[in-house]
């Protein structure tokens, strides 16, 4: 599969590459002896190889060349043009915009975060987002509600930003806060006006985002074009259109016939209408191109009808599209609704069903991934699903391959899945194509089933599976090199350090390389002085020169200084995800803070894994008796012979009654930090840091880092909206009432909460008041 385009880009000198095919060669004839058609081949060559390497660099992400081997092509080129200034070629990569590829393209703040979209395939799950949207606003199921339905074109999104109609800044996506600064280049894209239209009078500052994508004509005669030079091809117009854009020669960009397509905005200084559809008829009208088969729709089914008039056009639209994107039409509504941590609640994707396609399965290898899961992938014939030539597919776990689950279940009518056999794999929109059909009818003679190991193929320590988990997991912990090199993949990952230049691949070299001495995160910490020590030096190493070393420190410099819920994801402890990071750094607010809840709560998630495992036998025991289970009995039993103290229960109710925060994630936070192994890693880490607090989501607001519960019936707004506002305002909400409780806001028919919260002395109001309190 090809890699994903939005991946940061990284120096090429410290991103080391297979053995370059087309490096520049040192006996290549000193220029003052060139003849002039020697120098015309020779400037054509050289033009290749520099676009093959900006190629290879910016648009697949797997530089060929090293920095100097770059230098040193564009230099030679330089010197023949002095020497044959006639055959100098216009579009000369020597006379293109911007630098050579050897820093990155600066880095752009989004004023308004870029966000992704929630995605749906079936028509169930459109009647249920109508339905969740209603609830959440409180309409009744007859109350008007309009939709927009639009195509989801597949491109890269990209947020153009002008002022007093100018453009002046291009920003691709990134990770959604930090994108990367493309003005250049998008200035070069015909349908991307550099002045809006005066008269539709546009908005002192305004943010238009849309997508960037190349049609089906274009992208066929690039790839035309590049394999007639010699060139490689890309594998979709979507690789192309981001290839193109994320070039750091603007000069390449201009030759590559990218569109855009305008459908959404970010900042402005004044709104463009008061709905949706009437904010792309402006859009429109300042001299965007925006998709002309948008409809307004008023409800589910015109929204389905829409989808599959949509569907039915999408062989013959000449650009991919792979799906249909709804959203709420009225803006004040799309305001109340707001978002969750990564997307809107007034849009969604409907996405096209999945392809199809047969091929051979031609052998099962296991992956360890960083919680130590045994991940089976399908190594398959070269097959095209969608347009993609696919190789690999997940196949989940080992009962996945036998055709049953856990429980008894059939998966696939109970057909087992074997080397040799031929599978149907399915692929749909950006996710890992996986296996879902086995025929039996071609199954190859004397196969058996597959054995699945019992112990981890890397570090050979026992694999085990958890009463009611699927995945077996090697037990070694960090001492398994998969493990230890995944930990730190995702150490480094973009939404935790996202340290410039150090991504998976440099990983995976420093981790193979003792003499660099990379196995625990702090040890990232440590290269500059080790290296200045002369201790494992990095420069000299493929790929690393003096300059590239120097700015891999600096990088990794910049990241001492990490954002509290970055630091607890980048732990890359097993289900604290990136919301649930950030959700323990505001109720926590410091390191020192969660750290010393969770030992003071050890003894209490002890007493509760203890109390699982009575659940578990219970359960067993009353299924094979044919009774009813005994649940809160056993629990109970459990805990008191436990008998955590009470601050230790008082700790482990504070962590678990955490907005966000379950009795898992708890454990599992628990266990990490309790491990010996893993907690020396993670001391030696944090010394090393300067760990910043959460940012307060809005310290201008009364209740901002104030614990608040509600409970009883909401009369103006629904409790999902009362809590999104809360959170909003920077408040924390709780699901229970305790100790740490600020406010209580207590509707009709409130119970025991009140109750409790009387007896604890917690300020109790209604929802008028709290309505007053937090301002509307
Ligand atoms: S709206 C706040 N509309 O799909 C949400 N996105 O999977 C703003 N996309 O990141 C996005 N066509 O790059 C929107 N008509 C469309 C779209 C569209 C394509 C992309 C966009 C987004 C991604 C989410």
């Amino acid at each position: 599969m090809s890699k994903a385009v939005s991946d940061p880009v990284s120096n090429p000198a410290s991103n080391p590459a297979s053995a370059p095919s087309s490096a520049p060669s040192s006996d290549r004839p000193d220029v003052a002896r060139l003849t002039e058609a020697a120098a015309a081949a020779e400037i054509a060559e050289l033009a290749g190889m520099i676009a093959d390497a900006n190629r290879a660099y910016h648009g697949e992400d797997a530089p060929e060349i090293t920095d100097a081997e770059y230098d040193a092509l564009k230099r030679r080129l330089q010197a023949i043009e002095a020497r044959f200034p006639a055959l100098k070629r216009p579009d000369s990569p020597t006379e293109a915009i911007g630098a050579a590829p050897s820093g990155t393209f600066a880095k752009v703040r989004h004023a308004v975060r870029m966000l992704s979209l929630e995605n749906a395939f079936d028509d169930e799950e459109i009647a249920k987002f109508d339905e969740r949207i209603r609830l959440y606003l409180g309409l009744g199921p007859e109350a008007p509600l309009w939709f927009t339905a639009e195509p989801k074109i597949d491109g890269l999104s990209l947020s153009l930003r002008y002022e007093g109609g100018k453009l002046v800044q291009a920003a691709t996506r990134g990770d959604g806060e930090i994108g990367e600064n493309v003005t250049a280049n998008a200035r070069t894209v015909a349908d991307i006006p550099e002045l809006l239209t005066p008269e539709a009078e546009p908005p002192a500052v305004l943010e238009v985002r849309g997508e960037v994508y190349m049609s089906h004509a274009d992208f066929e005669a690039l790839n035309t074009q590049q394999a007639a030079a010699g060139g490689k091809r890309f594998a979709n117009p979507r690789n192309a259109a981001a290839g193109s854009l994320r070039q750091l020669d603007a000069g390449v960009t201009a030759a590559r016939p990218l569109r855009f397509f305008a459908y959404a905005w970010g900042e402005m200084s004044a709104p463009l209408a008061a709905t949706q559809s009437a904010a792309i008829a402006r859009l429109k009208a300042l001299g965007f191109s925006t998709n002309g088969l948008t409809e307004r729709c008023d409800g589910p089914s015109a929204l389905l009808a829409a989808y599959r008039r949509i569907e039915q056009k999408r062989a013959t639209l000449g650009y991919d599209i792979d799906g249909v994107v709804y959203k709420v039409d009225d803006l004040a509504l799309q305001a109340r609704l707001g978002f969750r941590s990564t997307t809107p609640r007034w849009a969604i994707a409907h996405k096209f069903p999945a392809e199809l396609a047969w091929t051979r399965l031609e052998a099962i290898d296991i992956q360890v991934g960083r919680t130590g899961a045994l991940s089976p992938v399908a190594r398959l014939a070269p097959v095209t699903v969608g347009g993609v030539v696919v190789s690999n597919a997940t196949l989940h776990n080992e009962d996945y391959i036998a055709g049953r689950s856990a429980s008894g279940e059939a998966i696939r009518d109970g057909k087992d899945l074997r080397p040799g056999d031929w599978v149907q794999v399915k692929r749909a929109g950006d996710v890992i194509p996986k296996v879902v059909d086995v025929d039996l009818a071609r199954r190859p003679a004397g196969t058996t089933p597959f054995d699945f190991p019992q112990c981890c193929p890397e570090c050979g320590s026992p694999a085990e599976r958890e009463e009611g988990d699927a995945v077996r997991r090697c037990t070694g912990g960090l001492i398994c090199p998969a493990q230890a090199v995944e930990k730190l993949k995702h150490f480094v990952s973009r939404a935790a350090f996202d340290i410039d230049g150090l991504g998976a691949r440099q990983i995976e070299m420093f981790f193979a390389d003792p003499d660099l001495g990379i196995r625990d995160p702090a040890d990232i910490f440590t290269l500059a002085a080790r290296d200045a020590a002369n201790l494992g030096k990095l420069r000299n190493r493929d790929g690393f020169g003096d300059r590239s070393a120097g700015n891999l420190f600096r990088a990794i410099e910049e990241r001492r200084r990490i954002g509290l819920g970055r630091l607890i994801f980048a732990l890359g402890i097993r289900h604290v995800g990136e919301v649930a990071a950030q959700d323990l750094a505001r109720h926590y607010g410091s390191w020192e803070a969660l750290v010393a809840a969770l030992d003071s709560a050890r003894p209490a998630a002890l007493a509760h894994r203890a109390a699982d495992a009575a659940e578990a036998q219970e359960r067993r025991a009353a299924a094979a008796e044919g009774r009813r289970a005994r649940i809160a009995e056993v629990r109970g039993a459990a805990i008191a012979a436990a008998a955590p103290s009470p601050d230790a229960t008082a700790a482990w109710d504070d962590l678990t009654g955490a907005d966000g925060i379950g009795p898992v994630l708890a454990l599992s936070l628990s266990d990490s930090l309790a491990n010996p192994r893993e907690r020396a890693a993670i001391d030696r880490l944090t010394e090393m840091l300067v760990i910043e607090p959460p940012e307060a989501r809005a310290t201008a607001s009364p209740v901002a880092g104030k614990t608040v519960v509600f409970t009883g019936t909401l009369e103006k707004m629904t409790r999902a909206e009362a809590k999104a506002r809360a959170e909003a305002l920077g408040a924390k909400v709780a699901g229970s009432v305790s100790a740490r409780t600020d406010l209580l806001v207590a509707g009709p028919g409130a119970g025991s909460k009140a109750r409790e919260a009387a007896r604890l002395g917690i300020e109790t109001i209604d929802e008028d008041a709290w309505l007053r309190l937090i301002g509307g």
